[in-house]
C-alpha cells in the first residue's frame, strides 16, 4: 500500500512531532500497512520512509550504498534544498561528520573517537558528578515546583558537553541559543525571529546562525593552536590528516557537530525522563529501592524520547530493501522514532518499561555513523539520576509539558513538576 497524502504531509510537519498522539498514529499505520514506501508530501521531493527497526538497521549497515552526504542528510523541503545548493553547491549547509562518508568520515571520526570511549570518559566522572550536584541543589532549592526542562534538563547537559569541548562557562548561553536556532529554525520559540517561518525563511535563519558560529569557532582555533589542551575543541583545532590541518569547512563542521549534537539530544531525553517519572510513580519507587535498575531506566528513557527523529540517506546504486526496489539517487528517511516503537521488537511499545532487554533501541543510530557521544550521554544521565533521585520522594506534573516543533531533534521544552524533597 502506498503512503496516503495525509500521512506523508504529517511526517514532514514539524508541528506533528509536538503532538505525540498525531505522530504516533501516523507511524503506527505505516508500520502496519506501508512499512517501507515512498512518501510524496507537498513541497518535498519524494522519499522512502523506513519505519521498522530491522529496515533502519539494514540501511545503516549498507553504508556503501546508502550515503549520508550524497543528498540532504536531514529532511528539507524542495525550496530549502534549492537554497542550500545555491549557497554551497552541495546538498548540505554544514559538512560535519553526519554529512560525510567513506574514508574522509573515518579519518575525521578517528580524531575525537578516543576521547569519547567509556574508559576516557571515566576520568571525567567526578567532575560531571560535581556539575550534577550543583543542578540538583538548585532544583531542590526551588521546591515544591519547577520547570524541569528549563531549570535542569537544558542546562546540565550543556554544561557537561561544554566542559568536554573546552568552552568557557560564560559562553554557554550563546552556544545554547545558537544550537536551539540550528535545530529549531521552524519553531517560533527557538528561532531568532520569534515567529512562524516558511521553509525558505528557516534556511535563511540557519545561515545567519552558521555565520555566528563560524565567527566564534574561528577564535577557538586561534586560541588552541597557540595553547593546545586535552579538550575536544583543541583536538579539532590541532588535528592533521596526511600532515595537513583540517580545511576550514571540515573544521567548522566538526566544531558545530561536537557543540550541537550533545546537549539538545540529551536535554530532550532528560526532560522526557522526568515526564515519564511523574507519570509512573512506581518507577521512582523501584529505582530508589533497587539502584541496579538504573541502567534499564536510562536506556528506556532514550528509547522513549528518541530525541533524534530521523536522519536521511541517499542511495548511490540500485538496492533492494524490504522487498522493494530502491533506485540510484533515491532519498530515504530512517525514522528512529518509529523504529523505537516497532511492535515486532518492543513488547507493548507505548508503555514505559525499565526492564526491557538492553541496547535494542536505535535512538543512537547504528553502523559507521552511530552516535559518537553515546557513552557520554548515558554516563551524564545516569549521574544526574543517581544524584537527584535519592533527594526526591514524590513527583507529579504541575502542568502539561510542551514539545518542540521539529522533524529533526525534538522533545519537551517545558516539563512543569511539583515535587517533595526526601
Ligand atoms: C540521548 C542523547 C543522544 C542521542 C539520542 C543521539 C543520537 C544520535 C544519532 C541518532 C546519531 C546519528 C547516528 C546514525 O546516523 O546512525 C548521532 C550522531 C552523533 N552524535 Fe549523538 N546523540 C546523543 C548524544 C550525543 C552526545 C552527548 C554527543 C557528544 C558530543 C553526541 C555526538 C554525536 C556526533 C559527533 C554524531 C555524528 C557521528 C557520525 O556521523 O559519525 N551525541 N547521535
Amino acid at each position: 500500500m502506498s503512503i496516503s497524502k495525509e500521512i506523508a504531509n504529517t511526517i514532514v510537519d514539524p508541528r506533528a512531532y509536538a503532538n505525540l498522539a498525531r505522530i504516533d498514529a501516523a507511524f503506527t499505520t505505516l508500520r502496519k500497512d506501508a512499512p517501507f514506501e515512498v512518501a510524496e508530501a507537498d513541497g518535498f521531493d519524494p522519499f522512502w520512509v523506513a519505519t521498522r527497526h530491522a529496515d533502519v538497521l539494514e540501511i545503516e549497515k549498507r553504508a556503501d550504498v546508502f550515503l549520508n552526504g550524497a543528498g540532504s542528510a536531514t529532511l528539507a523541503d524542495k525550496a530549502a534544498n534549492a537554497f542550500v545548493h545555491a549557497v554551497t553547491g552541495e546538498p548540505n549547509l554544514v559538512r560535519s561528520l553526519v554529512q560525510i562518508d567513506g574514508k574522509e568520515h573515518k579519518d575525521l571520526r578517528a580524531i575525537t573517537f578516543p576521547a569519547f570511549t567509556p574508559k576516557a570518559l571515566k576520568a571525567l566522572e567526578e567532575q560531571i558528578r560535581g556539575i550534577a550536584r550543583e543542578f540538583v541543589d538548585a532544583m531542590i532549592a526551588k521546591a515544591p515546583e519547577c520547570d524541569f526542562a528549563r531549570d535542569v534538563a537544558f542546562l546540565y547537559p550543556l554544561r557537561v558537553v561544554m566542559k568536554v569541548l573546552g568552552v568557557p562557562e560564560e559562553h554557554e548561553p550563546f552556544m545554547l541559543k545558537l544550537t536551539q536556532e540550528l535545530f529549531g529554525p521552524n519553531d517560533p520559540d527557538m528561532n531568532r525571529t520569534g515567529k512562524e517561518v516558511t521553509g525558505e525563511e528557516a534556511m535563511n535563519l540557519l545561515q545567519q546562525t552558521m555565520l555566528d558560529l563560524e565567527a566564534y569557532f574561528g577564535e577557538v582555533t586561534k586560541t588552541f593552536r597557540t595553547k593546545p589542551e586535552s579538550c575536544i575543541n583543541s583536538l579539532i583545532a590541532n588535528a592533521k590528516i596526511d600532515g595537513e590541518y583540517l580545511t576550514h569547512r571540515q573544521m567548522m563542521g566538526y566544531y558545530i557537530i561536537a557543540a550541537t549534537a550533545g546537549h539538545d539530544t540529551t536535554a530532550n531525553t532528560t526532560g522526557a525522563a522526568m515526564w515519564a517519572l511523574a507519570q509512573n510513580p512506581e518507577v521512582l519507587r523501584q529505582l530508589k529501592e533497587d539502584p541496579s535498575a538504573m541502567t534499564g531506566f536510562v536506556e528506556e528513557t532514550i528509547r522513549w524520547a528518541s530525541p533524534v527523529k530521523h536522519f536521511m540517506r541517499t542511495a548511490i546504486a540500485d538496492a533492494e530493501v524490504a522487498g522493494q526496489q530502491v533506485k540510484k539517487g533515491d532519498w530515504v528517511m530512517l525514522s528512529y522514532h518509529s523504529a523505537n516503537r516497532d511492535e515486532d521488537v518492543f513488547d507493548d511499545p507505548f508503555a514505559f518499561k525499565i526492564d526491557r532487554p538492553i541496547h535494542k533501541h536505535v535512538a543512537f543510530g547504528s553502523g559507521p555513523h552511530v552516535c559518537l557521544g553515546q557513552h557520554l550521554a548515558r554516563m551524564e544521565m545516569r549521574i544526574l539520576w543517581e544524584e537527584l533521585l535519592p533527594r526526591l520522594s514524590e513527583v507529579s506534573l504541575a502542568g502539561e509539558p510542551k514539545l518542540t516543533q521539529s522533524t529533526f531533534v525534538c522533545g519537551p521544552k517545558t516539563v512543569p513538576i511539583r515535587f517533595t524533597v526526601a
